[in-house]
């Protein structure tokens, strides 16, 4: 393992872009060979099996702050977990392995492998709760939007804020029951609203490049670990967020107390989510709108991967082919 003499806290993001980048592709690569095989659980238990072990070669000590859940079989990517160099600057990863464990099942578009890295007491510590979230992409001033506005209101003061017409508005939406009033309020507005049927940090990274995606904001219901994710990508790519942690068990209340997180009415922005300067790594398992999936041709394994860094607001799209035997 190459070590990193006089590591700098400062320049960790910068050091650790490819040792993030290798692990989300080999993650993408593992779920990707069960793809469309129906089965969620081995596709995920073997991206994190595989992003543990690239993790493993960290030259730095790695702490896993958002990652499986403590019930995930047999997971060594849970919350609290240590990987990489026993000794040196502690920084603290953020992870999905599989996210969208349904859609790579279905070999359905965007599934992704996820990992963010940045220096200790950067992330939120969010429990294996829900969150509400509204986003948008950069460009807006701030405040345009809220999460505690109806719907319609937020469609209409981002259709100003573009200068558009409501029906030049699309929200992404997760196709959920629980979202039904969202949906029907922001079609009423004259809003296009794309359903998702997963993955809604995907749906969230869209509203970064609503050229390329078609999307202008995101509303709903979702994992929050999967909001500090998506967070941290903004952090980066630029853009608006609120998450409010959806609190319903004595254990989420529990978890949420024991990282200080006292207040249940708190609306969290990108900047509380994600506190500081981060990397963040997104390989494509299934295609989507924003990466390639894996693809396996002839012997050689072909991955795309977007590197977003915070410091720079740059973003890094990294096309790697490899033979199939590594
Ligand atoms: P998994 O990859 O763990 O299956 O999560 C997929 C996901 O769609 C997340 O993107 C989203 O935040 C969450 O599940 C939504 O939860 P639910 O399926 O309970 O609505």
């Amino acid at each position: 393992m190459a070590q990193l003499p006089q590591l700098d806290p400062a320049s960790i993001d910068r050091l650790l872009t490819i040792e993030l980048a290798r692990a989300t592709e080999r993650a993408a690569v593992a779920a990707a060979r069960l793809r469309g095989r129906g089965d969620e659980r081995s596709a995920d238990r073997a991206a994190v099996e595989a992003m543990r072990e690239e993790l493993a070669r960290l030259p730095v000590r790695g702490r896993i702050v958002i990652g499986e859940a403590d019930d995930a079989d047999s997971s060594h990517l849970q919350v609290g977990a240590e990987l990489g160099a026993a000794a040196g600057p502690l920084v603290e990863l953020a992870v999905a392995p599989l996210e969208g464990a349904t859609l790579c099942a279905k070999d359905m578009t965007g599934a992704l492998a996820i990992a963010a890295a940045a220096t200790s007491g950067t992330f939120l510590h969010a429990p294996d709760s829900y969150m509400d979230k509204i986003a948008i992409g950069p460009g807006y001033p701030e405040g345009v939007v809220d999460l505690d506005r109806d719907p319609a209101e937020n469609v209409r003061a981002l259709a100003e804020a573009k200068g558009v017409a409501t029906n030049g508005i699309t929200v992404c939406v997760l196709d959920r029951p629980r979202h039904a009033g969202i949906i029907s309020t922001c079609r009423k507005a004259g809003a296009c609203v794309r359903l998702i049927s997963d993955g809604d940090v995907a749906g969230i990274i869209f509203v970064t490049d609503p050229s390329e995606t078609g999307v202008d904001m995101y509303l709903g219901r979702g994992g929050a670990p999967e909001g500090v994710l998506a967070a941290a990508v903004l952090r980066c790519a630029g853009g608006q967020m609120q998450g409010r942690l959806v609190l319903e068990t004595p254990e989420q209340r529990a978890s949420a107390l024991r990282h200080g997180l006292t207040d249940p009415r708190k609306k969290y922005g990108v900047a509380e989510m994600v506190t500081g300067d981060v990397v963040v790594c997104v390989t494509g398992v299934t295609d989507g709108p924003l990466v390639d999936g894996v693809v396996f041709d002839k012997g050689r394994i072909g991955t795309e991967t977007l590197v977003y860094r915070s410091a720079t607001g740059t973003v890094r799209c990294i096309g790697a082919r490899r033979r199939a035997s590594v």
